[in-house]
C-alpha cells in the first residue's frame, strides 16, 4: 500500500502539466485559478456553496423523475388514478424551492456588497482600454515637472517572446501594484467597449468610452497575474492581455521611485 502511495505520489510531482505555478490558466484546467484576493476566495467559497445545493437539487430530481417514469407507464399502470389536486403537495413544491433561494440569497448578496465596497483606498490607479492594448495611469505621484507615472501597455508578439513567458498573455509594460494594500482600479475606455479581467483577484470590469467604473483589489500575495480584455472589442481582441505584478512595499515605493524619475 505504502509502495503504491508513494508511485502515485511520483507520477503526480513529475506530471508535465505544468511546473510553473504563475497564475494563469493551465491546459486542461477545470477549476478556478487559485485565489489572490479575498474577494476571489468569497467567490470560490459561493461557487462551492451552490454546488451543494445543485447538486442536491440535480439527483433528487433526477430521482423523481427516473420514479415517475417508471410507475406511470402505460403498461405497468394501465388504470390512471383520477388524482388532480393536492394542496400541501403543491404548497410544500413551491415554498421548499423559495426557501432554498432565499438560504443562497444570503450568502450571494454580502459578497455582492463586499465587492462593490471600495474601502479607504492607498493607491488609485486608472486603466483606459484602447483599440488595442491597455493604458496605466498613476496619478498620485507627480514628478517635478508635474507629470504623473502614464505607460501603455501592449501584448508581446510571439516572435518576441523569451523562453517560459506565456503566449497571447505577456504584456511588455505591466502594471505593478503592492501587497495587502487597499487599491482603487479606475476601469474606462478611450475608443470601444474593454473589459478589464484577471481570474486570480476576482475582477471583471467593464471599460465603458465616457463613463469611469472602479473596483477594488486587495492582493494578498507577492505574484504575476494574467487576464484578458473580456469583452469583444474588435479584431486583436483576443491580443490585448493585462498583466499585474503584485511586489512587497518597498519594492513598490523602489518601482514608483523609478518611473517617476524616467
Ligand atoms: Cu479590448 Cu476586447
Amino acid at each position: 500500500m505504502l509502495k503504491i502511495l508513494y508511485f502515485c505520489s511520483v507520477i503526480a510531482v513529475f506530471t508535465p502539466i505544468n511546473l510553473n505555478y504563475s497564475d494563469v490558466a493551465e491546459n486542461w484546467q477545470l477549476g478556478f485559478q487559485d485565489p489572490a484576493t479575498p474577494i476571489m476566495e468569497g467567490i470560490i467559497n459561493l461557487h462551492h456553496d451552490l454546488m451543494f445545493f445543485i447538486c442536491i437539487i440535480s439527483i433528487f430530481v433526477t430521482w423523481m423523475l427516473s420514479r415517475t417514469l417508471w410507475h406511470f407507464k402505460h403498461n405497468r399502470n394501465p388504470e390512471p388514478s383520477s388524482l388532480i389536486h393536492g394542496t400541501l403537495i403543491e404548497m410544500i413544491w413551491t415554498i421548499t424551492p423559495a426557501f432554498i433561494l432565499l438560504i443562497i440569497a444570503v450568502p450571494s448578496f454580502s459578497l455582492l456588497y463586499a465587492m462593490d465596497e471600495v474601502i479607504s483606498p492607498a493607491i488609485t490607479v486608472k486603466t483606459l482600454g484602447h483599440q488595442w492594448y491597455w493604458s496605466y495611469e498613476y496619478s498620485d505621484y507627480y514628478n517635478e515637472d508635474g507629470e504623473c507615472i502614464n505607460f501603455d501597455s501592449y501584448m508581446v508578439p510571439e516572435e518576441d517572446l523569451l523562453l517560459g513567458q506565456y503566449r497571447l498573455l505577456e504584456v511588455d509594460n505591466r502594471m505593478v501594484i503592492p501587497i495587502n494594500t487597499h487599491i482603487r482600479v479606475i476601469v474606462s475606455a478611450a475608443d470601444v467597449l474593454h473589459s478589464w479581467a484577471i481570474p486570480s483577484l476576482g475582477v471583471k470590469c467593464d471599460a465603458i468610452p465616457g463613463r469611469l467604473n472602479q473596483t477594488s483589489l486587495f492582493v494578498k500575495r507577492e505574484g504575476l497575474y494574467y487576464g484578458q480584455c473580456s469583452e469583444i472589442c474588435g479584431i486583436n481582441h483576443g491580443f490585448m492581455p493585462i498583466v499585474v505584478e503584485a511586489v512587497t512595499l518597498p519594492n513598490y515605493i523602489q518601482w514608483i521611485f523609478n518611473k517617476i524619475n524616467e
